[in-house]
């Protein structure tokens, strides 16, 4: 009861980004979103990608969906006082994000693929991904937290619902909350192999997500383990009702990628992530070098076995003409 595979040809857009054999329909461009008006922050470890608020970020998506770049990936930034030990306002139907999700979907209905991040790191106040019990990352009442978080980005409409968390059983957990909720056409993108990774840097100064003591090491994996943890993730998430199974980060776990797509019968995705944004950024004079070298990586992907790539190059690649 767990698998519903029609969640993937759900709508046309679904079946592009699933299925589409071509880079530009597997690409997934991923955005910050701030509260407030107006609001177009840069972010400096990151040339080019910016912190928006939902009605700079709709003209954003406005023109990205002309390009032809479907699928989009939300991250809501919260503010400092905003945050607290639980993460409660990640799952309140007042947060700017799901008022976001809702203007998406009437404007774009079908035609859009809205993914969202669900974890609690960018909403609690000491940064960990989880509910602090004793001490420890309490598992158990991490999920429920999570689940909570899933129903609301649900009810606002969200095609893809992405549990960046690690947690065990969360992908299940979250799978039944969404059929006991009625919305059995939601999708679960798992962050299934996540490693604890030195590639993310960027992104927790962009989402404020850092954490405020410790690491992510008892819940993401270790980056000597091998494959057969990579194997056992993502078909345990599989099992559990996972629609879309990722991989991240992406350069550096390529190896990683062709294993578990050969493992799994779901689409594979791969999150091309911040710190290796920053790295192209950083050793690139112009664009035209640039644009060589976000090719060669987007097809490294592919023949790697993804289905769907996750890239903050995606615009740039598009409105380049980089895939030619
Ligand atoms: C939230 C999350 C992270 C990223 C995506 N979702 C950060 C982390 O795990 O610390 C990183 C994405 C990137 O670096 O681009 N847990």
């Amino acid at each position: 009861m767990n698998i519903r595979p029609r969640i993937n040809r759900w709508t046309p857009s679904r079946r592009d980004l699933n299925f589409g054999t071509s880079i530009l329909s597997s690409l997934v461009q991923p955005h910050f979103v701030v509260s407030g008006v107006g609001v177009d922050e840069p972010i400096s470890s990151m040339p080019g990608i910016h912190r928006q608020s939902p009605d700079v970020l709709l003209q954003t998506i406005a023109s990205d969906m002309e390009l032809g770049i479907h699928a989009h990936m939300l991250f809501a930034v919260i503010e400092p006082s905003m945050k607290d030990a639980n993460a409660s306002i990640a799952s309140s139907p007042e947060m700017h994000l799901m008022g976001l999700i809702r203007e998406l979907k009437s404007t774009y209905g079908d035609s859009i693929v809205v993914l969202t991040d669900v974890c609690l790191c960018t909403a609690t106040d000491h940064g960990h991904c989880g509910i602090i019990h004793d001490d420890v990352i309490d598992n158990d009442l991490t999920v429920a937290e999570l689940c909570s978080i899933a129903l609301a980005h649900a009810e606002a409409g969200a095609d893809y619902v992405s549990a960046s968390d690690m947690m065990d059983g969360r992908v299940l957990a979250i799978r039944e909350a969404l059929e006991q909720a009625g919305h059995v056409s939601t999708g679960i993108l798992s962050y299934s192999v996540k490693y604890a990774s030195s590639f993310y840097g960027p992104f927790r100064d962009a989402a404020s997500s850092s954490p405020s003591f410790g690491d992510r090491g008892s819940h993401q994996m270790d980056i000597r383990s091998g494959y057969s943890e990579a194997v056992l993730e993502a078909m345990g998430d599989e099992s559990e009702g996972a629609d879309i199974i990722m991989i991240k980060p992406a350069l550096t776990y390529l190896d990683v990628v062709r294993k578990v797509s050969d493992n799994v019968s779901r689409p594979v995705a791969v999150y091309n992530v911040s710190g290796e944004y920053s790295m192209v950024l950083s050793s690139t004079p112009d664009q035209h070098s640039r644009g060589k070298m976000v090719r060669e990586i987007l097809h490294s992907f592919k023949r790697a076995g993804a289905d769907i790539i996750v890239s903050y190059h995606a615009r740039e690649a598009v409105s380049c003409n980089w895939l030619e």
